[in-house]
């Protein structure tokens, strides 16, 4: 599907906030980093050219939260705000919910120059996205993002979609937002669960792309737990920088782009093997992460120091590390099972050292001698 080109943007710089840009041409948008920017939202709408309709798609917990200063900052812009609330929730990400959107625009009358906002984390960001994919064969959309794993990932970079009943993300198109607001206060409400699992995303960046940046959380984990400001902001540009670069060198992701799944082969297969509800995303990953890098050093791809390096980095924020006994059979059946296996290869991003990767394919009789310490 074709995407149209984005309208542009103006100069959305304020003395709090910071912006990150992903270039991708005609495609390219900001990414608005820092408190309060979400007020400024009206502002923001009206430097990308937009007018007219906006259709705010959000749950019930944000809406409490923080439709009304959304409504207001739209509202006193000039624009026509309309609230589409769905179910909080992964089994909101489906087909049936993405009709139910479209049902709503049709009957506010939404035409090509309407916008879509997505005020929520990934779950919102990701349906609202693929309904603006669709509709009238695309209408621009804005990713007001609220949880740490949109402000770090998921708004970033133009995957969007739902779930299928056989799979998750099974459905979806690539489609680029025309603007990204990531209001850091709005991490102040987030669920400590929730939080803890977008900082499993958070070192991901640095083991997959900058050293500095690992050192950095190493140095100052402390603070970003006790969620101070310049800390997070911090935090959240260099995450929206690193996949910047990456979505604008590969964004369908044919090379470079499977960077960003470090973590997630195994993590995945835990999340599927614990039935979705053992652990949410970041703890499969914080787990994936630890022992995909083991794997990288039975390997010997990497030294132990990597290994350890990582263990203890997630161990300080809280996050699990240890991996839950399953038999060989049932872990690599669940690995196996990930959308990115290619011809029935599993292939796995491992670490030569930390802020260097690379993707290989696994050899499952390498995989069975180096899991038997575990099932
Ligand atoms: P989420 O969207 O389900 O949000 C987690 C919970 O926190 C929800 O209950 C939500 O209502 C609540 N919440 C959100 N912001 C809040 C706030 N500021 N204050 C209080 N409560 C708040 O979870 P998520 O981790 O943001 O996103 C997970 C989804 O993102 C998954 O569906 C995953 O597939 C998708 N994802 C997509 C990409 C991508 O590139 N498109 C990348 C990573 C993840
Ligand atoms: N979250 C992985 C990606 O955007 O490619």
């Amino acid at each position: 599907m074709a995407q149209p080109e984005k309208p542009s943007a103006g100069p959305l710089m304020t003395p709090s906030n910071q912006t990150v840009k992903v270039g991708l041409g005609k495609r390219s948008y900001d990414i608005v980093i820092g408190p309060g920017s979400l007020h400024r939202m009206g502002e923001y709408l009206q430097s990308l050219g937009l007018s007219g309709r906006v259709g705010v798609v959000t749950n019930p917990t944000l809406a409490r939260l923080y439709g009304a200063s959304l409504k207001k900052a739209i509202g006193k812009a000039g624009f026509t705000c309309y609230f589409i609330s769905i179910p909080d929730g992964e089994r909101t990400k489906t087909l049936r919910w993405v009709s139910y959107i479209v049902d709503e625009l049709v009957k506010h009358r939404f035409e090509r120059r309407s916008t879509l906002v997505a005020l929520g984390g990934g779950v919102i960001g990701d349906i609202t996205g693929f309904a603006a994919s669709m509709y009238l064969r695309g209408i621009p959309f804005v990713q007001v993002s609220t949880t740490l794993v949109a402000q770090v990932d998921s708004s970033v970079g133009g995957k969007t979609g739902v779930n299928h009943p056989s799979g998750k993300n099974l459905i979806g198109a690539f489609y680029q937002p025309a603007l990204v607001v990531s209001d850091t206060n709005t991490l102040q409400t987030l669920p400590k669960r929730e939080w803890l699992s977008g900082l499993a995303e958070v070192i991901k960046y640095g083991v997959i792309a900058d050293k500095s940046f690992f050192g950095f959380l190493e140095d100052r984990m402390e603070h970003i737990l006790d969620m101070q400001e310049k800390d997070i902001q911090t935090v959240v540009t260099r995450c929206c920088e690193i996949k910047a670069r990456v979505v604008a060198k590969d964004e369908r992701e044919s090379g470079l782009r499977r960077i960003l799944n470090y973590g997630h082969t195994i993590g995945h297969a835990l999340e599927a093997l614990g039935g979705y509800r053992k652990y949410i995303h970041g703890e499969a990953v914080g787990i994936g992460m630890v022992h995909e890098s083991l794997l990288a050093n039975h390997l010997e791809l990497c030294s132990k120091d990597v290994v350890d390096r990582q263990r203890a980095l997630i161990q300080r924020t809280g996050l699990p590390v240890r991996i839950p006994a399953h038999s060989f059979s049932r872990f690599w059946g669940a690995m196996r099972h990930d959308k990115k296996v290619a011809q029935g290869t599993v292939h796995c991003v491992l670490p030569r050292s930390i802020g260097k990767v690379q993707v290989m394919p696994l050899d499952p009789r390498t995989v069975r001698r180096w899991y038997a310490q575990f099932s």
